[in-house]
């Protein structure tokens, strides 16, 4: 049996934006810049699906640029505040995606450039502390770049205080919110940031389609010059299935309704290794997801293991130049390497059920039971 318990990584398409994706690739092929009828009708789809969109963040539709998911929107507002004022302070967090870390690291390495990256590293419970990134905020801070909850521990980050400060003092503010989508509700107006971050896939719908929320005003340089679509912001002929595919999934995935299935995993995992660990489990965190710590194990040759037996899970480790690394979140909130390197992340879908997180503990116990008899240890 096969059970997908890794909805952070990519969410499995909703129906109605499968439906929605179908329908756009045969009826509405034209290109949305023509101008006559087969133009007009894609237009349509994406005018649409801006209002759509617009709606559910809740900002003005001329505030939303589509781009090809989370880590293109991240780069273009990087880009578009970076690129165009003098060197200064750039202020980030320690747990932001690669989406970020790479792209402002590319421009501090840059030579001469000048910029100074001042990375804030979260408490030990995943949360960043306010009060920390507002400490580190100077004259010459022109960029804040934070994510509205973690992608690996869940943990919800204090973006309304952070931003609320930044607004005060004069400083954009990028806010990733890829995976606080569909499972935080989200006011861009109330927010009052400068630019947003949104990705189809994490909630139901495509993968290669997502969205900047840019605030009206505020400058967009393009990354690729070409064609001056999506009002110049983001060039390229805009991919009308995927527009439409993701629209259509807004609001159809209850996460909050996943909250009790991952509740149920967590408390029986607990009751069946006693010396497992939930990551971030004190502070608020998205509904549907669980990074355990099984000391003792290592996580990759655990996710191994679950695979044989059909469950779809993440190590918290990443693959760079070839060698395994630990994930640079729990290494950044002070948990011990070894530690870091027995952890997975589980993160639960809308067809998951109770069982699928006992049938994932019992084999939890399997997989531990089978590597601690390997090693000669008493089981
Ligand atoms: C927090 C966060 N930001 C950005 C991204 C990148 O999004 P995309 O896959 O749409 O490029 C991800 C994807 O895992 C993410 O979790």
């Amino acid at each position: 049996m096969k059970r997908y318990l890794d909805h952070n990584a990519t969410c499995p398409p909703v129906r109605a934006a499968v439906e929605a994706m179908v329908r756009a690739s045969a009826e509405a092929y034209g290109n949305p810049s023509s101008l006559h009828w087969a133009g007009r009708a894609a237009r349509r789809v994406v005018d649409d699906a801006r209002d759509a969109l617009a709606r559910y963040v809740d900002c003005e539709s001329g505030s939303v640029v589509f781009t090809s998911g989370g880590t293109e929107s991240n780069n273009i507002a990087i880009h578009s505040v970076l690129a165009a004022c003098r060197p200064g302070r750039i202020v980030t967090t320690a747990i932001e995606h690669p989406a970020i870390l790479k792209p402002l690291q590319q421009f501090v390495d840059a030579a001469g450039s000048g910029w100074e990256l001042i990375v804030v590293r979260p408490q030990a419970n995943g949360r960043v502390s306010d009060a920390a990134l507002l400490q580190v905020m100077t004259e010459d801070t022109r960029l804040v770049c934070m994510m509205m909850a973690n992608n690996e521990t869940g943990a919800v980050q204090p973006v309304a205080t952070v931003a609320a400060h930044c607004r005060r003092i004069g400083v954009p503010v990028l806010v990733d919110a890829v995976q606080a989508l569909g499972k935080q509700s989200i006011s861009f107006r109330q927010l009052d940031v400068d630019f947003m971050s949104l990705s189809g896939h994490k909630i139901g719908g495509p993968k290669g389609v997502g969205a900047l929320i840019v605030r009206r005003g505020v400058r967009v340089s393009e990354l690729s010059p070409g064609g001056g679509q999506e009002r110049a912001r983001r060039s390229g002929t805009e991919n009308v299935p995927g527009i439409a595919g993701f629209a259509a999934a807004l609001g159809v995935v209850d996460f909050a309704a996943i909250a009790q299935v991952r509740d149920d995993f967590e408390a029986y995992l607990r009751s069946r290794i006693a010396d497992a660990e939930v990551i971030s489990a004190d502070v608020e965190r998205t509904p549907n997801t669980s990074l355990v710590i099984l000391p003792g194990m290592d996580g990759e040759t655990m996710l191994m293991q679950l695979d044989l037996a059909g469950f779809a899970v993440a190590s918290g480790s990443a693959c760079s130049s070839g060698k395994r690394e630990p994930s640079h979140v729990l290494l950044a909130m002070g948990v011990a390497e070894t530690r870091a390197r027995s952890s997975i992340r589980v993160s639960f879908g809308p067809a998951n059920t109770a069982e699928d997180g006992r049938a994932l503990v019992e084999a939890l116990v399997v997989a531990r039971n089978r590597l601690k008899g390997m090693a000669g240890l008493a089981v």
